[in-house]
């Protein structure tokens, strides 16, 4: 399988100004040392919704193999799917002049839009027995704002475990204020705070675990912490916090 890089995630999610300025520094080299600025600019314009790959093969013993493929294969898939039909609706009820179903496809676009940008961070978010460790910016961003590590994860397994229903836990940098926070999402989309960046994110919808953890969700969240890409968080948080 190929890595999901880091610009192919921020593109996916439309993020792509930030690799941009990322590039703009000296900062933005892809995995083969190509500039992304030219790459970045050159693309323009909106792209369809596409599925990432994996990086890696299995995530066991924390998150079974056939939950893994079904979660990407078919739920991840479902949410490009509908984030693409709802474009491409709203361009036709534009082109029609017609919007007597504009809440609907708002609605639409909202659910699955944002379903496909946790979903690719979600991915990135793991890697099989964890990695990595958080960045001197991103520790000492989490210490200014929790007090320390063990308080924000504390934080965060909690919130995660209590999201009522289907929904996530994520720890996201919110720029307004320059802090960490920790968020819960209701399905994908309710309860964010706007213009938040999610740098962490942990699914727990029923289809993220039920086959191995059934209703034990707080033993899957605890399993999950295990497992956390402090790479690919810390990297999210240097582009965020910029
Ligand atoms: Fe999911």
């Amino acid at each position: 399988m190929v890595r999901l890089s880091r610009r192919d995630a921020l593109r996916s999610i439309g993020l792509g100004g930030l690799s941009l300025a990322m590039a703009a520094t000296g900062c933005g080299t892809n995995e083969e040392g190509e500039s992304e600025m030219e790459e970045t600019v050159s693309a323009g314009g909106p792209q369809p919704y596409t599925l990432p790959a994996l990086g890696y093969k299995s995530l066991e013993p924390v998150i079974d193999d056939p939950t893994l493929a079904l979660h990407h294969d078919k739920h991840h898939a479902g949410y490009v799917k509908g984030a693409n039909a709802a474009v491409a609706a709203l361009e036709e009820a534009r082109a029609a002049g017609d919007y007597g179903l504009i809440k609907n496809h708002e609605r639409a676009l909202a659910f699955h839009g944002s379903g496909h940008a946790l979903h690719t961070l979600y991915w990135t978010s793991m890697w099989p027995k964890g990695r990595g460790k958080p960045s001197d910016d991103l520790a000492a961003a989490v210490n200014a704002s929790f007090g320390s590590h063990e308080k924000m994860l504390a934080q965060f397994a909690a919130a995660t475990k209590a999201v009522e229903a289907s929904g996530w836990g994520i720890l996201a940098h919110e720029p307004i204020g320059k802090r960490l926070m920790v968020l819960q999402a209701e399905r994908h989309q309710d309860l964010t705070v706007w213009g938040c960046v999610p740098i962490l994110v942990c699914d727990v919808w029923e289809h993220a675990y039920y086959l191995k953890y059934q209703n034990r969700r707080a033993e899957y969240v605890q399993a999950w912490l295990g497992i956390i890409d402090w790479q690919s968080a810390s990297e999210r948080f240097g582009m965020a916090a910029r």
